[in-house]
């Protein structure tokens, strides 16, 4: 996902811009740039490749300048080139873009027609010669954003900056994030609160639709319907500690070891320690006593409602249904009499999630959002939202969002157990007892890791890797085959254990690690057969279970990753850690970006 930001400031833009990009790095990107004003004229500076590519164009040919905008591109229309990187500019306008313009073929062929001449091959480029066709015409910078905007289809956030107005940054939401920072004497944009928050804790979180007129110290937010509208200001604290890795070496590490805390902030959230019940938030309509539930979501954010499709059906009594939103969404899905859809989301701002959650909404279900970034599109259009208390996930691999939406999940499982009186208030205490211990177990695991690097080493080698679960286990497998793959760039197939001779058995021999999440539960002796099946393949099996589990399995194993002994309920949210440790240590023997993993963004607002 790009990222975006404006400065009307007091001091040299140049240098604000990059500290800023710097901050939105954990987004995805392949290249970066800038644009400023000089004496009322755009000066742009870009790069192919990292910040750091951009700061030696800058160092070699300086800016100066007080107003700026800044981009990261995560690149899908056009090569990551220097070419295609944002700003895309005219004599008059530059702007940056984050999302895709659908239409821009149409728009751009019409303006080649008009003689106006493109240098990249991107959509977000017509977005500049739009308004500077309005603005040629004579219309002032808010009315040629304004009259733009309405011409584009598809997901866009922009800033635009604008030749001989020193005093003006307009910026323009309609499907992808943008915030307006607040100072007294400043004004800025963001694609999220962290990019401003060098500047300013005051936001503003705009609207679809919403064009932002910023001037210093001055704002006008004109809505879809172009009316004069306010918007609530909001003090954002996430910014400085949530962009330092502390004593880790990674994001992604540091986000492995919040989850004690992160997990705690949010089951406390949801439960009431002292009469051991769940209490959940007014749902606003979302009726916990439906016949049959629906969860959507996309990758890790998906594994999380996969696991909790368990819970729905063991604890709360309610046939559920688990989709990836990019097939849902087009499915056109039939709904029982009563349902309600719960949508899982880190970011808030995955394109197919949100618009899965638009289609349940068009057919009226109520819809109830399992996310981490406030004020988020989907936070804001749910019907009612559970917040997950990781705080601002940095690493692009989702870890402690992971097990906070498990956390959330958990505890609303309860609640439609409650709801449906599918458990008794004894059964409550218990499941709620057990959901409280999770964040010590959590830090309890993290204790394996010296074990599991040396594993990782033995994993880093491998070519392939099979993940095998069962039961609310299995989604722990997909989620530990993503984990790897996504990170350490090995190609690893998450597998229901029951299904292993069923085909993925030709895949065992010597040379592939098979690694099986299976805490000593009523399944175990199950996967333990099918730890034999691999085992008398010269399968190599990396075992993750509990003391009973490793006294059960024997020798069987090359490798045994004991994780503390917990109740079956909870065990997904303490088995969480062992596989992100397998993969992030994986991937740091392999040297590879863990953090920003290749072609990879943090929220996907694009299809
Ligand atoms: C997680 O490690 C991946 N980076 C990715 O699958 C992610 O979970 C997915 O894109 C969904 O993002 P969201 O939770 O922000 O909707």
């Amino acid at each position: 996902m790009c990222g975006i930001i404006g400065i009307l400031g007091q001091d040299p833009a140049a240098p604000r811009l990059v500290e800023a990009l710097k901050r939105l790095e954990y987004r995805g990107y392949d290249s970066a740039g800038v644009a400023v004003l000089e004496s009322g004229a755009l000066a742009r500076r870009r790069a192919a490749g990292k910040i750091r590519n951009l700061e030696a164009e800058l160092s070699a040919s300086p800016l100066a300048g007080i107003s700026g905008i800044g981009h990261t591109r995560w690149a899908t229309h056009g090569a990551p080139t220097t070419a295609n990187a944002h700003p895309h500019a005219t004599d008059k306008v530059a702007i940056v873009h984050n999302g895709i313009i659908e239409n821009f073929r149409k728009l751009r062929e019409a303006l080649v027609k008009a003689g106006r001449k493109f240098e990249s091959e991107t959509d977000s480029e017509v977005i500049a010669h739009l308004v500077s066709a309005g603005l040629e015409q004579g219309q002032t910078p808010e009315q040629a954003v304004t009259g733009a905007v309405k011409q584009l289809e598809g997901a866009f956030a922009i800033a635009c900056l604008f030749a001989g107005h020193e005093d003006v940054l307009i910026g323009a939401r309609k499907g992808s994030p943008l915030v307006v920072g607040l100072a007294d004497d400043e004004a800025f944009l963001g694609s999220d609160a962290i990019a401003v928050s060098p500047f300013t804790t005051r936001v503003i979180y705009l609207e679809e639709g919403d064009v932002a007129v910023l001037g210093r110290g001055k704002t006008k937010i004109i809505d879809a319907g172009d009316a004069v509208v306010e918007r609530p200001v909001t003090v954002f604290s996430g910014g400085a500690a949530a962009v330092e890795k502390g004593n880790h070496r990674h994001f992604m590490q540091k986000e492995i070891y919040e989850q004690p805390e992160t997990t705690g902030r949010t089951i406390a959230r949801y439960v009431n320690a002292f009469d051991e019940r769940v209490e959940m938030p007014d749902l606003d309509g979302v009726d916990l006593t439906a016949d049959s539930a629906v969860l959507i979501g996309c990758g890790t954010a998906h594994y999380a409602g996969r696991v909790a499709e368990y819970w729905l059906e063991q604890v709360g009594g309610v046939a559920v249904e688990t989709d990836i939103a990019s097939e849902f969404r087009y499915r056109k899905p039939a709904f029982g009499k009563s349902a309600f859809s719960v949508f899982v989301s880190q970011s808030g701002e995955t394109a197919d999630t949100l618009a899965a959650l638009r289609y349940c909404k068009e057919n009226g279900l109520k819809t109830l959002a399992v996310v981490n970034v406030p004020e988020s599109t989907m936070w804001r259009e749910a019907d009612a939202r559970l917040p997950t208390l990781a705080g601002p996930e940095i690493g692009v691999a989702s870890t402690k969002a992971f097990t906070a939406q498990l956390s959330a999940l958990a505890a609303l499982s309860i609640a439609v157990g409650r709801a449906k009186n599918a458990i008794s208030e004894q059964e409550e205490r218990r499941l709620v007892r057990a959901l409280m211990e999770a964040p010590r177990l959590i830090a309890d695991a993290l204790g394996a890791e010296p074990q599991i690097e040396k594993i990782a080493q033995e994993i880093s080698t491998a070519r392939d890797v099979l993940y095998l679960g069962r039961g609310v286990h299995y989604p722990i497998a997909l989620e530990g085959a993503l984990k790897l793959k996504e990170i350490s760039y090995i190609h690893a197939e998450g597998y229901a254990a029951g299904e292993l001779k069923h085909g993925p058995i030709a895949l065992i021999d010597e040379e592939t690690p098979v690694v099986v999440v299976a805490p000593h539960d009523g399944l175990f002796e199950k996967s333990l057969s099918n730890m034999q099946e691999v085992h008398a393949r010269g399968g190599k099996l990396v075992l993750i279970t509990d003391e009973a589990g490793a006294a059960a399995a024997g020798d069987i194993a090359k490798h045994v990753i004991i994780t503390p002994t917990c109740d079956p309920f909870i065990a997904p949210l303490v088995y969480s850690v062992p596989i992100q440790l397998l993969a992030y240590l994986t991937a740091v023997h392999k040297g590879t970006d863990v953090d920003q993993p290749r072609n990879l963004a943090k929220s996907v607002t694009v299809e």
